[in-house]
């Protein structure tokens, strides 16, 4: 080993705190991970996240915290193994550590009591809603949940939810539970028999958060929406996270991640998501290659 692979080796072991304390598989390409990461846990609130960087390559990647613990000194993180990073930390095993960790980041939701408060989430979208819908809960409003995914095996943390939630309504694209059909179908057929809400939180794919706010948009329900641009510092200095609300410039990470839907440009942030897709494939690729399959490399 050469004198400069020594002393990075023992930098990284000393500037690697977070280590994963527990490990679960919740749907084929969704993990959920416990770290120690007693800073975080102790400032965390709702609608925060942590910015990660898995090893000495790694890029930086945003995550939600869902939930976190300032007796433990945990946090929890669900992620979605969608290109390298996420699969990177994916393959990370308990008692590895991840090795940068920044956070908690960007402005907490503006939670208070409302009245009634639907909180609209599908896919890994359930994960970032959990923290909100359980604040909401706490803070004295009733909670109507509507969570959604593309079929039964990928839907999330429904129990939990249900807990935080007066009223917990479930669709499947496939009807394999609930409403056939998306979350804003259930959204709209509710307001349609007459529940008076609030505050909608819309959360998950972009399309899905454009969507829930054209069905509140003509009742003008106060909707608000966590946006999920790519991000890279995470402190409002790149301008990777720029989107565009009420036609002025903000930065998720800062400004948000939650912004008022019914004026936040989605065309643009859907459009900004698919900059670097032959990158992203490319990087991956590459590193599978080198690893020879980064799925046979480690057991899940
Ligand atoms: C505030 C915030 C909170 C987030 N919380 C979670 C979470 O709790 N769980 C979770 O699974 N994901 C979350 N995301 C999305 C997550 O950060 C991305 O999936 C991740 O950065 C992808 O990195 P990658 O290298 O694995 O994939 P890449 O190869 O970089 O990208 C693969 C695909 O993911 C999309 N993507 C890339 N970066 C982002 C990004 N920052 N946000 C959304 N899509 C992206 C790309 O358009 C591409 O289609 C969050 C994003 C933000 C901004
Ligand atoms: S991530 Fe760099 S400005 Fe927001």
């Amino acid at each position: 080993m050469s004198r400069y692979e020594l002393i990075s080796q023992l930098v990284t072991q000393q500037t690697s705190p977070y280590q994963i304390l527990a490990k679960q598989q919740l749907s084929p390409q969704i993990k959920k991970i416990q770290v120690h990461a007693p800073e975080i846990a102790n400032k965390a609130k709702a609608g925060q996240f942590v910015i990660l960087r898995v090893d000495q390559e790694g890029e930086r990647i945003p995550l939600t915290l869902v939930t976190w613990n300032n007796k433990t000194g945990t946090i929890t993180l669900i992620f979605q193994e969608v290109g390298l990073s996420t699969k990177k930390l994916g393959s990370l095993q308990v008692q590895d550590a991840i090795m940068n960790l920044a956070g908690p980041l960007g402005t907490p939701s503006h939670i208070k009591n409302y009245g009634l408060a639907a909180v609209v989430c599908g896919g890994v979208g359930i994960a970032a809603a959990y923290p909100i819908a359980k604040a909401l809960k706490e803070a004295g409003n009733t909670v109507v949940s509507i969570v959604g995914a593309r079929s039964e095996g990928l839907l999330l943390l429904e129990e939990e939810m249900k807990q935080v939630s007066d009223e917990l309504y479930i669709s499947t694209d496939d009807g394999s539970k609930g409403h056939k059909g998306f979350v804003s179908d259930v959204l709209r057929c509710l307001i349609g028999r007459n529940y008076q809400f609030d505050i909608v939180y819309a959360i998950g794919p972009p399309l899905m958060m454009r969507t829930t706010s054209e069905v509140t948009r003509p009742y003008g329900i106060k909707t608000i929406a966590s946006l999920n641009p790519i991000m890279v510092d995470g402190m409002g200095m790149c301008g990777a996270c720029r989107v565009s609300v009420g036609g002025k410039t903000k930065f998720a990470c800062i400004d948000g991640p939650e912004f008022d839907a019914h004026s936040t440009d989605f065309n643009e942030l859907i459009r900004r998501l698919k900059i670097y897709p032959s990158e992203e494939r490319l990087s991956l690729d590459f590193h599978e290659k080198a690893q020879g399959g980064i799925c046979r490399c480690r057991q899940h």
